[in-house]
């Protein structure tokens, strides 16, 4: 453990690369130091800062998760039980299951971050969501001190959400995730019919995709995508798409024909944010030192310098474009701090 009473800098511990530092810190790499350490007063549990609005300083403690670990926790004649430790990067962690020969997070390649933040926004991309291949976790309680466990059911997982969004538990640092079990059935089946990722096989020339083929198509298509925050800050998609009722979207598609609109089960309708914030003009386009990337509109970019303020600023402006052309409200993504 190491706790740093003199502040810590928190530039390059957000992907967003925004400046602020930490009144106290403390990083985890094994669970029995979060029973040990003083956790008192204000708290925010860290990953590696990929889904993070850094507003400026925080006078409280941040606890970085680094815990560290994957193995074959068990196999039944229907699937594999993988655990890992919250502090392992994401990616890494799905590239060593399937080399392993455990197929099932394969569309999931690339994401950033860790796999101990990835149930709290049920990370998703290409028609996958880690809740169908989520089995339980393991997370402290501060407030308890006690360690519990959260298994699929009561994990209340939807699009971009979970538990731990619901209850506020993750923006008021009440919990930190420290372990979560996968469950990767041994019957797999490829998804690959989104457009990006089914074209990309095509270009390929791959009819029946191996799992690796997969990941490999996903990797190819993010990197055209989304930029690389080590070379231009970003924290992914900066907005939820938003879900508004279907007599909504019916109107919005009657004036706008190009709207993309995905029907969801609950009979209303999920939109596309990339695709409005392109329609109102924002698509490549800055305010200061931070704009919306020119090939994912939906992806905010740091084109350098940024602070928070200028994020939130950025920010707002897209929202009131969005709003005014649309009538239809962004909800930001990440988590301010
Ligand atoms: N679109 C535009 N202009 C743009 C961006 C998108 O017209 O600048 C249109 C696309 O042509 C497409 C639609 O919007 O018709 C959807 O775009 P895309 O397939 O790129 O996906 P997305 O809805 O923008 C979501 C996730 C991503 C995930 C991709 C692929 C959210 C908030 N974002 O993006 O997740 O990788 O689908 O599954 O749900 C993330 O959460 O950080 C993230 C990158």
């Amino acid at each position: 453990m190491s706790t740093c009473p003199a502040g810590v800098d928190l530039g390059p511990l957000n992907t967003l690369a925004l400046p602020g530092h930490a009144a106290r810190y403390l990083r985890v790499t094994a669970a029995g130091q979060l029973a040990a350490a003083d956790t008192g007063g204000r708290r925010f549990v860290l990953g590696s800062g990929s889904n993070l609005v850094l507003t400026g300083d925080f006078d409280g403690l941040v606890v970085h998760m680094a815990i560290p670990g994957r193995r074959l926790l068990h196999e039944d004649a229907d699937a594999w039980y993988v655990g890992a430790g919250a502090g392992e990067n994401w990616h890494d962690f799905v590239q060593w299951t399937l080399a392993q020969g455990w197929p099932g997070l394969e569309n999931l390649s690339l994401i950033p971050g860790t796999v101990g933040a990835a149930p709290v926004q049920n990370i998703g991309a290409y028609g996958v969501e880690l809740a169908e291949h989520f089995h339980s976790l393991t997370a402290w309680d501060f407030e308890k001190q006690a360690f519990f466990t959260v298994d699929r059911d009561s994990g209340r997982f939807a699009y971009r959400d979970s538990l731990f969004k619901q209850e506020g538990w993750h923006r008021d640092g009440r919990v930190a995730i420290t372990a979560v079990v996968f469950r990767l059935p041994k019957a797999w089946r490829p998804v690959c019919g989104y457009a990006d990722v089914a074209a990309e096989l095509v270009a390929q020339g791959i009819a029946s995709p191996a799992p690796r083929a997969i990941a490999d198509a996903v990797i190819a298509v993010r990197r055209r995508k989304l930029p690389d925050p080590a070379a231009i800050p970003n924290a992914g998609s900066f907005f939820h798409n938003p879900v508004v009722e279907r007599d909504v979207a019916e109107a919005l598609k009657a004036s706008h024909p190009g709207l993309p609109c995905y029907p969801q089960a609950d009979g209303r309708v999920k939109l596309a944010a990339g695709w409005l914030i392109e329609q109102a003009g924002w698509k490549g386009k800055d305010l200061g030192p931070v704009g919306m990337y020119e090939r994912q509109a939906l992806v905010l970019v740091n084109r350098g310098g940024a602070s928070g303020a200028d994020v939130q600023r950025t920010m707002a402006a897209v929202q009131a474009a969005v709003r005014e052309k649309f009538a239809v409200d962004l909800t930001p993504e990440p988590v301010f701090l």
